[in-house]
């Protein structure tokens, strides 16, 4: 039924886009999709409001925006590859979910890949590091415009409690669909299972799987601390939000609107910085004081050991090699 939906709502999309979004670019006016697949209560979908409001006032309405969030469009996988086509033309998905497009993306699953939240920030606005990354896919059919912050992904379990990797053997975790998350949950000691996110909340709640990994934010946006008893601060990755765009429909546009969107995009990173702080602590919170999730501390050294062949993979391999370089600069000889 989802499906038919979907199909529905995407060729309604299309019809709409064909009436209004001129993308000859005679007269420069648009009216975008953007889609994602967090609930309107989610940080992120905030800073996609920030984002329309931001492209809407300095285009003086030549460009508009409609927001398609809870997946409304489809999974992560899907509504890639409807911003390829460009029947959907904005998008936001985690950096995991385009890996399978453009292997750049892989970086962000190797566990234990930034040293702190800093780091990664840094990285992150290193005009050099962020253009590699965001024009990885320009010849597939979208470009990068931004990212958003999406914190530091912990392990979280329905029932069982663990300390090192030794208590991860046999447990089932859910993982992002990506070559990378599942080598590093096995990297990890457990048993990968990819699978969408939307599908997550049910697994738990039935069995299917016994763990995820996520931000805090996943407890409560996406209730997964109502099927989740324990939270383990294993704080192994952070892999962000990517905001991407059909790169003809970019291209198409005057030098002055193309501008106004970067810039939007932009403020909107900004903008995330400070809800998705604020977010985070409040979920913590939530979970803790009304879902009755229980946080611990784990042995951490023993699942940053883990870890190390995947660095020592993705350092020999000759295309990531120098993207991995690329983010670990000088640290790339010495411990993960
Ligand atoms: C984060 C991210 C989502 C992604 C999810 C996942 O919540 O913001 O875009 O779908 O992780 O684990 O799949």
């Amino acid at each position: 039924m989802k499906k038919y939906i979907m199909l529905f709502v995407s060729v309604s999309i299309l019809l709409l886009g064909a009436c209004t979004d001129d993308r000859a670019g005679s007269d420069d006016v648009h009216n975008l999709t953007l889609a994602h697949n967090h609930p309107t209560t989610h940080p992120v979908h905030e800073s996609l409001e920030k984002f329309k409001e931001a492209v809407e006032g300095r285009s003086d309405g030549d460009i508009s925006i409609s927001l398609y969030p809870n997946g409304e469009l489809g999974d992560e996988r899907e509504v890639i590859e409807l911003t390829q086509t460009g029947a959907v033309d904005i998008t936001k998905v985690s950096a995991a979910a385009l890996e399978s497009f453009r292997p750049e993306y892989s970086i962000f699953g190797v566990p234990y890949m930034f040293d702190s939240e800093e780091e990664f920030e840094e990285k992150m606005n290193d005009p050099e590091v962020a253009d590699t990354i965001y024009q990885s896919s320009e010849d597939i059919g979208f470009v990068g415009l931004t990212y958003f912050d999406a914190g530091m992904r912990s392990i979280y379990t329905a029932e069982r409690e663990i300390e090192t990797t030794e208590d991860m053997a046999g447990l089932k975790v859910r993982v992002q669909p990506s070559a990378t998350s599942v080598d590093m949950i096995e990297a990890l000691g457990g048993t990968p299972t990819p699978m969408a996110y939307g599908e997550v909340y049910t697994a738990l709640q039935s069995g299917i799987i016994d763990a995820a990994e996520n931000n805090l934010t996943s407890l409560v946006s996406s209730g997964h601390g109502e099927v989740s008893d324990h939270w383990f601060y294993t704080e192994h990755a952070i892999v962000p939000d990517m905001l991407i765009i059909n790169n003809q429909l970019l291209e198409g546009m005057s030098e002055e609107h193309q501008k106004i969107v970067q810039d939007a995009a932009d403020v909107a990173n900004e903008f995330h910085k400070d809800v998705w702080d604020e977010a985070t602590k409040e979920a913590a919170d939530e979970a803790q004081n009304e879902m009755n999730v229980e946080f611990h501390e784990v042995d951490k050294s023993s699942f940053e050991e883990a870890a190390q062949p995947l660095h020592e993979e993705m350092k020999n391999d000759e295309m990531m090699g120098p993207i991995y370089e690329l983010f670990r600069g000088d640290e790339s000889d010495g411990e993960g």
